[in-house]
């Protein structure tokens, strides 16, 4: 790190932290390191790199240079001392826990959460003797055990894009001497920085707006320096999602556009959701930016914009859902989020098919929501597609009202 960068501003460290001139060759582009293993030297340099009396590479799964030029831009967006990269988000968060949490711990979740973080939660982490339990918001201070270790939350989150507030879970962690862990895949560090709010660990699926072009499966933690060291030689070299040096290159390409990007995400997100606001396919428009959304001022006190993903609920359930994913043509149905190109997905047959309805319903993933990564393309064709494919669910929605 040059010793001014902590003083740059976002866009330059997007563009500049972790990345320099190679200076053996003098490479402008960060090289891809496609190398398993480092040549240690002498047997005394081999003991003391094992050793970590000397730093330097030794084994890709561990550390590697294109990867550590990644981890270093992300832990300079986040404020944070340290940062370690995973093959996808998923890798992130479960070597998160397992180098954590032990047998007997609980984590306290507020919810939603994403399909495979619940199902890591709910289905794996207990066989191990870790359990975890969500709670309201509200509830969250007296809910604290003697077996609580972690408090996990994600804002916003999947797919109804609620809003949790970070001080209070920091404050939670601070008082009761536990770790607070903030997923910010929807926000991204440029809307949010958890680590300024007094969360201990922020965490991304790299995969979504990081890495940005929908071409390359990443993840990311971020937190002190101590932690860190835990999560990479316990979660890391141990469990071994590790990120390619290759997919490392396209996510540090990606990032180095982020502002840019997430500037025109933010500008069309909010262009669309006024536009399908009164629309009458619709009933309602989840987006934390609107100021009817029910915690638009939290998400206000903590976001620098409200982001790029928008949800719709329909009147008629998931025929006009249908009917609307059917006659969009600039987004495509697909699930996944965060990519130039807008996608559009219904997630109750989708992402969160395999939650028990009822769990679902409360959620507020019915058969008429359909959630939008608004990508980056002409705000003006983003609407004017929105808007005929509304039209099309409404005539859709009028031929499923009883005749006459
Ligand atoms: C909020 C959130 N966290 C984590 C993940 C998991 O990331 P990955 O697919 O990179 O494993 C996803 C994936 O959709 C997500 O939406």
């Amino acid at each position: 790190m040059r010793d001014d960068e902590r003083h740059d501003g976002f866009a330059t460290r997007a563009v500049h932290a972790g990345q320099a001139p190679d200076p053996r060759t003098g490479a402008h582009a960060t090289p891809i390191h496609q190398t398993s293993t480092f040549v240690l030297g002498d047997v005394a340099r081999g003991e003391r790199l094992f050793a970590g009396d000397e730093s330097g590479y030794v084994y890709s799964r561990i550390a590697n240079p294109t990867v550590r030029a990644f981890e270093e831009k992300l832990a300079a967006l986040e404020g944070a001392e340290e940062a370690v990269a995973f093959a996808s988000g998923m890798g992130a968060i479960a070597a998160l826990c397992l180098s954590t949490l032990r047998s007997g711990d609980e984590i306290l979740f507020l919810g939603p959460l994403y399909g495979g973080t619940r199902g890591l939660f709910h289905d794996l982490l207990p066989r191990f003797g870790v359990t975890a339990r969500r709670v309201d918001d509200d509830d969250l201070a007296a809910a604290v055990t003697p077996q609580t270790r972690m408090l996990y939350v994600e804002t916003p989150t999947n797919p109804t894009l609620g809003i949790h507030d970070l001080r209070l879970v920091a404050d939670v962690a601070s008082t009761h001497g536990l770790l607070s862990v903030v997923d910010g895949t929807f926000a991204t560090p440029y809307l949010t920085r958890p680590l300024e709010h007094g969360i201990d660990v922020v965490l991304h699926s790299a995969t979504k707006y990081l890495g940005g072009h929908g071409d390359a499966l990443g993840g990311v933690v971020a937190g002190s320096q101590e932690l860190m060291d835990e999560v990479r030689l316990e979660g890391l070299r141990h469990v071994g999602a590790a990120l390619s040096p290759s997919i490392a290159f396209l996510l540090l390409r990606g990032v180095r556009t982020l502002h840019l990007r997430m500037r025109a995400h933010c500008a069309n997100a909010r262009a669309i959701a006024d536009a399908a606001l009164g629309h009458p396919a619709v009933s309602a428009v989840h987006y934390p930016g609107l100021p009817d959304h029910p915690r638009h001022a939290v998400a206000a006190s903590q976001m620098d914009d409200f982001g790029g993903m928008v949800a719709l609920e329909f009147v008629h359930g998931r025929e006009s859902a249908a009917a609307f994913l059917e006659a969009l043509t600039l987004f495509d149905h697909a699930v996944s989020l965060g990519d130039v190109s807008s996608l559009a997905c219904h997630p109750a047959s989708t992402t969160h098919q395999v939650v028990e309805e009822e769990l679902r319903l409360a959620d507020g993933v019915t058969e008429g929501l359909v959630r939008l990564s608004v990508g980056i393309e002409d705000e003006r064709d983003l609407v004017r597609d929105v808007r005929q494919a509304l039209d099309r669910a409404a005539r859709a929605e009028a031929s499923l009202l009883p005749s006459g």
